[in-house]
């Protein structure tokens, strides 16, 4: 994860309280900042790190994130309300595994189901599909409090017109009043039975994709499981875009109080004392190795390494899947030491 200074092109205003940042990469960078639809950049300003979804596709040659301004939160207030066009901000390179694998030349019927400022990384998935799938049914179930809330609206009502066999957007509200109720109302497990019975036919569905808070993503990918999708076609992103990283760990933990772990970055063998009390990253950090972490909470999968030797406890996420931990990858800022002598590869991802 390397970041970079660049130069902001444009702001966009998308809503009262929302913006569409593009960055001006130059040639010799574009190479590094080649993306996957889906992923997303690290913002560095002020000593604090926070990620945003891409939401261009990657064959635009652009690269946009979107942002919403949040309650308190210091960063995304000052990129919706301060930032403009030739200001220059510390970008990392794209990371993130959320999409799905691209089949140009399959008929396949895509679902998502976004939420506010959720709908970013999912943008950049319509867009990359309906660019290079001729034979794409995607539906998109997005939900917002009231239609001035809509982010990216222009976009993809021009998606549509552009796309109408493929593309099918279908708009909720839970502050705003329509014909038709079954388009008002959260996303939950009601509405997703309605959604089945009314607008899809779960059968035809081959990937799905929900994106926006967590608990969201609990109701709704345990309701597309339900309705028989397999796990591996249920992708899903935790959205909380001025998230703070919470203290998952619980206090009694089995473990001796240093431990010696060796960790491989980027080719080179670092050895370093890891206390109980701290995280594998801020262990890294506090022995000046260039740590590669974002959120600091098992959100980003930024921090993705291999436990080579030794064990760890591993707070919860929604990061990792049964495959991941059965390969031995573990999220190292949600790690803390259990046996007295682990070894972490970060080059092993
Ligand atoms: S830094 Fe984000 S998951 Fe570890």
């Amino acid at each position: 994860m390397e970041f970079h200074s660049l130069k902001v092109a444009l702001v966009k205003n998308l809503t009262k309280d929302s913006v569409q940042i593009t960055f001006d990469i130059p040639e010799e960078l574009k190479p590094e900042f080649q993306f996957s639809s889906g992923q997303y950049i690290t913002l560095e300003i002020n000593g604090e790190r926070r990620d945003y979804s891409l939401c261009s596709s990657p064959l635009d040659s652009e690269w946009s994130i979107g942002v919403r301004a949040v309650k308190g939160g210091n960063i995304s207030k000052y990129l919706t309300q301060e930032l403009k066009t030739g200001d220059v901000l510390s970008v990392s390179t794209p990371n993130g595994r959320f999409g799905i694998p691209s089949k140009p030349n399959e008929k396949r019927t895509l679902l998502a189901f976004a939420a506010g400022s959720g709908i970013t990384p999912i943008l950049s998935i319509i867009r990359y599909t309906l660019e290079t799938e001729e034979w794409v049914n995607f539906y998109l179930f997005f939900s917002n409090k009231t239609p001035e809330k809509v982010m990216f609206m222009e976009e993809l009502k021009a998606l549509q017109k552009l796309y109408p066999n493929n593309f099918h957007l279908h708009l909720f509200y839970t502050q705003f009043q329509m014909e038709d109720w079954l388009f008002e109302g959260r996303l939950d497990e009601h509405k997703f039975e309605l959604i089945l019975n009314q607008l899809v036919d779960i059968n035809e569905v081959d990937e799905a994709m929900v994106c926006g808070p967590s608990e969201m993503i609990k109701v709704i990918s345990n309701e597309i499981f339900n309705a028989g999708i397999p796990k591996k076609h249920i992708h899903f992103e935790l959205f909380t875009p001025e998230f703070t990283p919470l203290d998952i760990l619980p206090e009694e933990m089995d473990a001796p109080d240093d431990v010696n772990v060796t960790v491989e970055l980027e080719g080179e063998t670092h050895e370093l004392v890891w206390n109980r009390e701290k995280n594998l990253i801020d262990a890294m950090l506090d022995a000046d190795i260039d740590a590669p972490y974002s959120c600091k909470g098992g959100i980003c999968s930024s921090c993705m390494c291999k436990l080579e030797e030794g064990e760890v406890h591993l707070g919860d996420n929604y990061v990792l899947t049964d495959s991941d931990r059965e390969e031995g990858i573990i999220l190292a800022c949600i790690s803390r030491p259990k046996t007295p002598t682990i070894k972490i590869n970060f080059d092993a991802i």
